[in-house]
């Protein structure tokens, strides 16, 4: 069974990015995994993690200002030659068979992290400027990794009140904000107040969740992650929340510990800090009965189940939207007419085809069955 999934969300994924390379991000509306929470809840923390990489800029200030879109791709580890400088390596380079892609440098392969990051960074700078200006133009990256499961994952700016309602807003003219297709997965840090009364009322009372009510009223496709565990004075509150009683979600709250500031300057390896991470839940009095329900791992299988399950839900409507896709292409190529062969033509025609091969695998690898798409 998990074999059959990891087929579908790869095909998901080429499907996600023929569509995005061809006609537009949006308009085949394909699930996806929208990271939220306040600012500096830890919501890039908690994708790094994730990815087990050190990738992402991080810090307290406003230091995610364009949505990125990040699509994890499992690959086969490559055994053939061993690394002979793997020992040599610093904290931020790939391992073997392990590299990134950016949308917008297509012929460039980064095997280093730290380049990863600095290209985010001026990306980010390019377009949103080098204040603490935001931009909803997504970057679009790529992670090839053979220790990732496959995920497509947004992180989003910190959520203000004032920008709240602006991703309520439509992103496009295309596309009504329908946040109902996406699986949330809503981050929530400690705060530093005592007492479990404030701490349950500001859990219930945060922005961030409001947000998640909004477009969840049921709580059935949020999941909560409860961030900084390692931060909080005692067990007894986190466990209220880890255990649904605080908020309840159907998908529940997972705890996490991401590396602190302190981590992220001085270099501490990801492998090392995701190693504390389960012994911190292991060991921890107040934990130890729901580790293997706690931490990062959890999570990124919890996720992965959560959006396969999702997919496969919304299949009719996806099979229809591509449907309707195709058949626009088809028009658009009919409407070239006589033209003598063009450039165009000849790329409508590859976008044609290959959209019916994405399509025919698609849908056959969904429900089993070969369909034609052309009718
Ligand atoms: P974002 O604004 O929601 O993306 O938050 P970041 O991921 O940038 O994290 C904000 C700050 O909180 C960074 O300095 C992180 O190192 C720190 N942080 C995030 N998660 C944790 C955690 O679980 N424990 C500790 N101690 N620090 C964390
Ligand atoms: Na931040
Ligand atoms: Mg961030």
């Amino acid at each position: 069974m998990a074999a059959l999934g990891d087929d579908l969300l790869r095909v998901v994924n080429q499907l996600q990015d023929l569509v995005f390379n061809t006609i537009g991000s949006d308009s085949l509306d394909l699930p996806q995994i929208v990271v939220v929470g306040s600012q500096s809840a830890g919501k890039s923390s908690v994708l790094e993690n994730i990815v087990g990489r050190d990738f992402l800029p991080r810090g307290s200030g406003i230091v995610t200002r364009r949505p990125l879109i990040l699509q994890l791709i499992n690959v086969e580890e490559d055994e053939s030659e061993p690394d002979p400088h793997a020992a040599y390596r610093n904290a931020t380079q790939a391992r073997r068979s392990e590299w990134a892609e950016f949308h917008h440098i297509p012929s460039r392969r980064f095997t280093d992290f730290g380049d990863v990051k600095r290209e985010i960074e001026n990306e980010t700078s390019r377009v949103a400027g080098s204040n603490k200006g935001i931009n909803r133009q997504p970057i679009n990256l790529k992670i090839y990794s053979p220790h990732v499961l496959n995920l497509t994952l947004v992180d989003l700016p910190g959520l203000t009140k004032v920008r709240l309602r602006a991703y309520r807003r439509p992103a496009s003219r295309h596309r009504k904000t329908d946040e109902n297709t996406d699986i949330r997965v809503h981050c929530e840090a400690k705060q530093h107040r005592p007492g479990s009364f404030a701490r349950k009322r500001d859990i219930v009372n945060s922005e961030a969740l409001k947000l998640a009510r909004h477009v969840d009223p049921l709580g059935r496709r949020t999941i909560g992650v409860l961030t900084k565990v390692d931060l909080m004075d005692h067990g007894t509150n986190a466990l209220d929340i880890l255990s649904g009683r605080v908020y309840p979600l159907k998908l529940g709250f997972v705890g996490v510990v991401n590396r602190s500031q302190q981590d992220i300057q001085g270099n501490r390896p990801m492998e090392e800090a995701l190693k504390a991470e389960t012994e911190f839940f292991r060991h921890h009095p107040a934990y130890r009965n729901i580790a293997a329900r706690c931490g990062t791992q959890f999570l990124a299988k919890q996720l992965n189940q959560t959006l396969m399950a999702h997919i496969r839900e919304r299949l009719p409507d996806i099979k229809a939207r591509l449907n309707t896709l195709m058949g626009q292409t088809q028009q658009e190529l009919a409407s070239y007419g006589d033209m003598h062969f063009s450039g165009k033509e000849h790329r409508g025609s590859m976008i044609l085809q290959l959209m019916t091969r994405f399509a025919t695998s698609f849908i056959s690898s969904i429900d089993g069955t070969s369909t034609d798409i052309s009718t």
